[in-house]
């Protein structure tokens, strides 16, 4: 039996999780569902927003969708995101920006860099060691080579190395590799990309990119779909494979019942394809279309629909006969 961990978060997760998970009830009423609590509500009520038994639970799933949690800017409030991607060695975050006339996979490692949590803070000097071990950057970049090749398309490196060392040896083994695998491939300094990729989207397919630079490039690249409410991610590793919206548990805009669901239900969509139900996957990517050619969005979109009536109309798209 296929087990799904659905984690909501907080914020809007608690909104746009509910909708994305009738969606695949809808689709698979056979998979075995189950909720799991974490994040900074958790912590509030308990002190705790993530325990060693609910990791060890997020272990037992196929997949996991999982909405979004708040971090609060506190100096000793562990990012909850970061420890379950690293307990479950999820080192490849995939992003995908997907619009008229361009289609791109944004590639970003995702347990070490900027984000290795290996800081010192004292009251001169605060620290953050960026680490870059050449078995995350062999594995990434197999990764962005397996997509290129799916795609057959061009390969591109982001990088900064320019001025940082562990980018140097990011790129250089990337380049090396692409090169023996025989793919198409060129690289760019990613401050350079990033405007790049917003004037002439056409020109990539897969970016593959360090920590905290794929962090910021998409949602840079999120401008070109229409902002972060569109986008979703898959987070895979070896061995787990979790799924959520790139953007965050927005605050500013929750409990009103206006967050946009389409990251959330095109992050189903994708845990769909990874589970090997391609059909059901493009189900959902034809119904957002036909909902929203009917002129039905959400407020950030231009329209005036709430996240749950979007979602009712998405189910609704989805119950006609193709
Ligand atoms: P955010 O992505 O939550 O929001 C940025 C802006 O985009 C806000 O104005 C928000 O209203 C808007 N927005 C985001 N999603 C939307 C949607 N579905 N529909 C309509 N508008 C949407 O990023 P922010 O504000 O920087 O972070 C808020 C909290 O989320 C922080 O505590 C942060 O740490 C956390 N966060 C968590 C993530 C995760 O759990 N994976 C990822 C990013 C941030
Ligand atoms: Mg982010």
């Amino acid at each position: 039996m296929t087990k799904i961990a659905i984690v909501e978060g907080d914020g809007i997760g608690r909104e746009v999780i509910p909708v994305a998970h009738r969606i695949l009830e809808l689709l698979h009423p056979e998979y075995e569902y189950f909720k799991v609590d974490v994040g900074y509500g958790r912590w509030e009520r308990t002190g705790c927003p993530c325990t060693d038994p609910d990791i060890a639970q997020l272990k037992t799933a196929d997949a996991i969708l999982f909405g979004a949690v708040t971090t609060p800017p506190v100096k000793d409030y562990p990012s909850m995101v970061l420890r379950i991607r690293k307990a479950l060695d999820l080192y490849a975050n995939l992003r995908p920006i997907r619009g008229d006339g361009f289609d791109i996979m944004i590639v970003r490692e995702n347990t070490e860099g900027l984000y290795s949590g290996i800081e010192e803070l004292t009251h001169d000097r605060a620290t953050t060691l960026r680490i870059v071990s050449r078995k995350g950057t062999e594995r990434i970049i197999k990764k962005a080579i397996d997509l290129a090749r799916q795609r057959n398309g061009l390969l591109t490196i982001g990088h900064k190395a320019n001025v940082i060392k562990s980018d140097v040896f990011f790129r250089d083994i990337c380049l090396t590799e692409a090169k023996a695998a025989g793919v198409l491939c060129n690289d760019k300094f990613i401050d350079a990309l990033s405007l790049d990729l917003l004037q002439h989207p056409q020109n990539y397919s897969v970016v593959v990119t360090t920590n905290m630079f794929g962090d910021i490039l998409s949602d840079v690249a999120a401008y070109l779909v229409g902002g972060l409410g569109l986008v979703p991610s898959a987070n895979i590793g070896d061995r787990y494979a979790l799924f959520e919206p790139v953007h965050g548990s927005a605050p500013d805009i929750a409990g009103k019942n206006i967050a946009n669901p389409i990251a959330a239900v095109r992050s189903v969509s994708m845990l769909l394809d990874y589970l090997g139900d391609s059909r059901g996957a493009g189900c959902i990517e034809a119904s957002v279309c036909q909902v929203l050619k009917k002129g039905i969005c959400t407020r950030d979109m231009g329209g005036s629909v709430g996240t749950r009536e979007f979602g009712d109309a998405l189910l609704h798209s989805l119950r006609q006969p193709y």
